[in-house]
């Protein structure tokens, strides 16, 4: 049996929702299992270019052995049902930039995850996968999206249950997406983050989650340009993310921009704004970052209503 499965990339956090927004951008990769025939083969994890050549960058951050993160979630559903995967070949074809706060990480736990799911005869429902991509990712902002598709509240519970709704986003905003010719690894991007912070900063990003989800909900552009800001993760990453400081005071006079923020933990930047003058925000992030020497890729996006998807089933 051979299945694939195509999961779009992500954004997670979205300014104040630190850990816990996520929203799914049409950006895919294409996870494939096969059961091969031969016994004893063990799995094996190859991960290819858009032009099916092997991506040197994505070998080098996703080991290819029991050390994969692919592995590991396949493992876990395998675990699960009491059996141990072997006889595996599984292949990540590759659109999504790694190591940019696109959500590649999190696209390969599910995608492994939903074929492996298939293969096996649907074990595990949705809350199940949440779970197991969860604990493998280590929190559910990307992994949830990429799983349910759309703009999500989710949450990790205590008892390793995610909990999440959809939000509405509003088509009247438009989502441009910036990202550098630069990796930034989670990893390293979340070891700068303090282990506690002040009250006034915890009561700040409160307090711009509920207006953010008024904001939405409500299509208040007022109240999303306060929304987007944050004292949880941003300060402490503006250093790793040289421009990103630039960029938002460049921005700041931008009465069509609601909000500049970091995607994920990084580099790569989201800038929410009304969708009039998008080229002009354009120019200003492409000329900020160009003074500092860095090429920037930049693309206006919907959102991605779908997650992940079985396209192949053979
Ligand atoms: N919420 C996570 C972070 C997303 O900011 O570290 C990273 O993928």
């Amino acid at each position: 049996m051979k299945i694939s499965v195509k999961v779009p990339a992500t954004t997670a956090n979205l300014g104040p929702g630190f850990d816990c927004l996520g929203m799914a951008l049409p950006i895919y990769n294409t996870i494939t299992i096969e059961e091969t025939v031969l016994p004893g083969t063990g799995v094996e994890i190859n991960v290819l270019n858009d032009d099916s050549t092997n991506d040197d960058l994505l070998m080098e951050h996703i080991p290819m052995d029991e050390n994969s993160i692919i592995y590991k979630a396949v493992e876990l559903l395998y675990n699960s049902i009491g059996q141990t995967p072997s006889e595996l070949k599984i292949t990540v074809q590759s659109q999504i930039p790694i190591a940019k706060g696109l959500g590649s990480s999190a696209s390969v736990i599910v995608g492994g995850l939903i074929a492996a799911n298939e293969l096996l005869g649907h074990p595990a429902d949705e809350v199940a996968l949440l779970s197991i991509a969860t604990e493998v990712e280590g929190h559910p902002d990307n992994v949830t999206p990429a799983i349910v598709g759309g703009l999500v509240l989710t949450s990790l519970e205590d008892d390793g249950r995610v909990v999440y709704r959809k939000l509405e986003w509003p088509e009247e905003w438009s989502i441009t997406v910036c990202v550098p010719d630069y990796e930034l690894l989670t990893d390293i991007s979340r070891s700068v983050l303090p282990k506690e912070v002040a009250r006034e900063d915890a009561v700040f990003n409160a307090k711009r989650l509920a207006m953010f989800v008024q904001a939405v909900n409500t299509k208040d552009d007022e109240l999303m340009r306060l929304a987007l800001q944050d004292r949880l993760h941003q300060p402490y990453r503006m250093k790793l993310v040289p421009g990103l400081d630039s960029i938002i005071e460049n921005l700041k006079h931008e009465e069509n921009v609601l909000g500049c923020v970091l995607s994920g933990a990084g580099p790569s930047i989201v800038i929410i704004s009304k969708k009039n003058d998008i080229e002009k925000i354009k120019t200003i992030v492409k000329n900020t970052w160009e003074a500092q020497n860095v090429k920037v890729n930049i693309m206006t996006l919907p959102i991605e209503k779908n997650g992940a998807q079985i396209i192949n089933h053979e």
